[in-house]
């Protein structure tokens, strides 16, 4: 029997349209994986679904004026779209609202529970007084307990990669209001996944994972520690258990389980057939963020359950793919349109420009002018190219029909050695999840092919058809070799050489060993790509331009929280005076300090201030500002500093306060 091979891809959060980054790194890798292995006659099963609960849906709803399960319709909708108009073939995409999924996760847990894997626990948690409610941690920020970073995401620092609990960070805010938060007593569930590290340990080394996945995880077990799973929160799947009556699981618990319940939904039989055999292959596809979820915390949870179901044999995690030096961002207007997207453009044309830039060992990017180089030297000026000059040439010159092969030379014999070694090589690196590489070396197998075009000089003498033949051959391979990466043109290849069936209904093996049927006869070829023109280019770029320069300007500018109220007599303490600038000039070795020599009317001053970006020491000179003047001195780089000048800012811009016609020394209160 053939080797069954499960693939997942990362449950896509439905609470937000995906764009080309996510494609980039979880979708279209496992696509191409899925495609290929197909191709090769194996037993394959691609599954995914939308993940539908956590806090950053009902967030996310909240701002929409949806409910939770409103905006998960919604999502959930609108990314199955966008898989569909990419190509994306999954054999089944679930959600974990599915039927199956609630109950399967319950008997995770309590399976968890009984072997003794769970413990309770009165927690403190971080709770916003302002919105009287517990914030999960992707609503909080604070600075990075392991290397100082001042805006830490709430799970997970963005510049160190350290994962830890957001109570551990320092001085944690809202990431909506900047408002502090609160430590607040609360019961919650915990996963003693430091009871595990000695099964996980094995367990990463042993697995055939790129070394950095292995490394980060490895490290990470080292201090492995017991996590919350429960929430206080009404969106998720609930515990069952009578204490903990209104509260749901963490979407990290429920969420990997789905991969699970969506197969159960797929089939409710046949779903054991992958996940309770030991022989299949379960391959995973993440991006990088997710890595201790899918290498530690899932495994650790099957682990720890009673059911035999296959832990992850590969994981694939991809590094990120931005958008021409930055994140995608959609409430920066960083994006692409993609229904503008698509009226323009083919989806093999960014499937291939994903694949052959893919961020696989380091963060990659799209940019408006790699896509558009991509798609008319390589996809046109390579691969459509030859097709067409081939097929043109048969339809002309070989009356619309395959040649006869003859007496084969020298040089037809390295051509069709380098046909086989080159699709040999894409093979293997389709299996080893290598889309860059396959993508060129499909380029080098049709620049091959226009090489020995040129050099047998076929039009010179129209007897030739034995080139044309092995040309054909070559078309033939290349559309199996690319297939799994724009399988539409490839499929459209595979038709103008002949066949009437779907390139897809054969198999890899089968369609390089296939002998061509000299004397068939071939359909009028057709066009593989158009040129993408330049106009069309600088529209596009012109346009995120303006899409992100429209967004920044909506932004609300950061306002600070309000300060603790104080009284007037507090605010009395204050003495502001008047003060005439005298002397400017900056301060050396130091990039925001300006001394200033201040006349106070009855003394002058030297004070610091931090206003040499906004500045110059020349514009100073005779202007008026407000000094605190009771403000005890200070030394700063060497200075004594005996006051402070007044100024506002807000986000980047300072402007100093300033008075036209009191005198030096006046009161201001
Ligand atoms: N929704 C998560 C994300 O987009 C991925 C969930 S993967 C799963 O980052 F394993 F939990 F399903
Ligand atoms: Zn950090």
């Amino acid at each position: 029997m053939q080797k069954k091979i499960l693939i997942t891809s990362a449950l896509p959060y439905a609470n937000g349209p995906l764009h080309f980054g996510h494609i980039a790194g979880a979708y279209l890798p496992a696509d191409c994986y899925a495609r290929f292995e197909r191709l090769r006659g194996k037993d394959v099963l691609y599954i995914c679904g939308s993940d539908e609960y956590g806090m950053a849906i009902t967030m996310s709803a909240d701002l929409a004026g949806r409910t939770p399960k409103e905006q998960a319709d919604h999502f959930h909708e609108v990314n199955q779209e966008f898989f569909n108009h990419l190509g994306i073939k999954f054999d089944h995409f679930s959600r974990t609202t599915n039927e199956k999924h609630a109950p399967l996760v319950q008997q995770f847990f309590q399976d968890l529970h009984q072997n003794g894997f769970v413990q309770d626990k009165e927690t403190e948690q971080l709770f916003s007084e302002a919105d009287q409610r517990f914030l999960a941690d992707r609503y909080v920020v604070g600075t990075c307990p392991k290397c100082g970073f001042e805006e830490a995401r709430g799970d997970e620092c963005g510049k160190c990669g350290a994962s830890y609990e957001s109570t551990d960070l320092k001085s944690p805010r809202s990431k909506m209001t900047g408002a502090p938060l609160v430590l607040k007593k609360t019961r919650h569930w915990f996963l003693l996944f430091d009871k595990f590290k000695e099964k996980l340990e094995p367990f990463i080394s042993s697995r055939p994972w790129k070394s950095n996945v292995t490394n980060f995880a490895s490290s990470y077990v080292e201090d492995i520690r017991p996590r919350a799973i429960t929430r206080d929160l009404k969106w998720g799947v609930p515990v069952p258990l009578k204490e903990a009556d209104g509260k749901v699981f963490y979407v990290w618990f429920d969420a990997p389980i789905g991969y699970i319940s969506a197969t159960q939904e797929w089939d409710s039989e046949a779903w054991k057939d992958y996940w309770c055999d030991p022989q299949t292959k379960y391959v995973q596809f993440i991006g990088k963020d997710n890595i201790p979820f899918h290498a530690i915390f899932f495994p650790a949870m099957i682990m720890g359950q009673n059911q035999p179901y296959k832990i992850v044999d590969d994981l694939v995690a991809n590094e990120f793919y931005n958008l021409e030096g930055r994140q995608f961002s959609k409430s920066e207007g960083w994006t692409i349109d993609l229904n503008d997207f698509f009226s323009h453009f083919h989806a093999d044309q960014i499937r291939y420009a994903i694949a052959a830039n893919a961020p696989e060992t380091s963060d990659s990017e799209f940019t408006w002018s790699d896509f558009q180089t991509r798609c008319n030297t390589e996809l046109l000026g390579k691969l459509g190219n030859l097709v067409n000059r081939v097929l043109v040439f048969a339809q002309n010159k070989c009356a619309a029909k395959i040649p006869v092969q003859g007496e084969l030379e020298e040089a037809d014999h390295r051509f069709l050695n380098e046909i086989n070694r080159l699709a040999a090589e894409i093979e293997e690196s389709y299996s080893s999840y290598k889309l860059r590489r396959c993508s060129q070396l499909i380029m080098e197998l049709a620049q091959t092919a226009n090489v020995y075009f040129d050099a047998k000089t076929p039009w010179k003498d129209p007897k030739n058809e034995t080139t044309i033949a092995l040309c054909i051959q070559c078309l033939k391979a290349l559309a199996l070799a690319s297939f799994p990466i724009i399988p539409q043109t490839a499929e459209k290849i595979w038709k103008m050489i002949g066949f009437q069936d779907s390139l897809e209904s054969h198999t890899w093996k089968e369609i390089l060993e296939m002998p061509l049927e000299g004397g068939k006869a071939l359909p009028k070829p057709s066009i593989l790509f158009q040129k993408i023109e330049d106009e069309l280019i600088e529209q596009e770029s012109a346009k995120l331009q303006q899409m992100h320069d429209q967004a920044m300007q909506k932004k609300e500018p950061p306002y600070a929280p309000l300060k603790e109220a104080i009284t007037i007599d507090d605010f009395a303490k204050v003495d502001l005076r008047v003060g005439l600038i005298l002397k400017a000039e900056k301060l050396p070795k130091s990039k925001k300090l300006l001394k200033l020599e201040v006349d106070l009317g009855f003394e002058t001053r030297t004070l610091l201030s931090g206003i040499s970006q906004h500045y110059s020491p020349e514009e100073l000179i005779g202007k008026k500002v407000i000094i605190v003047a009771n403000l005890k001195p200070a030394t700063i780089m060497g200075v004594e500093s005996q006051g402070m000048v007044l100024a506002g800012s807000l986000d980047k811009a300072l402007e100093l306060v300033t008075l036209e016609n009191l005198p030096a020394g006046a009161d201001i209160s």
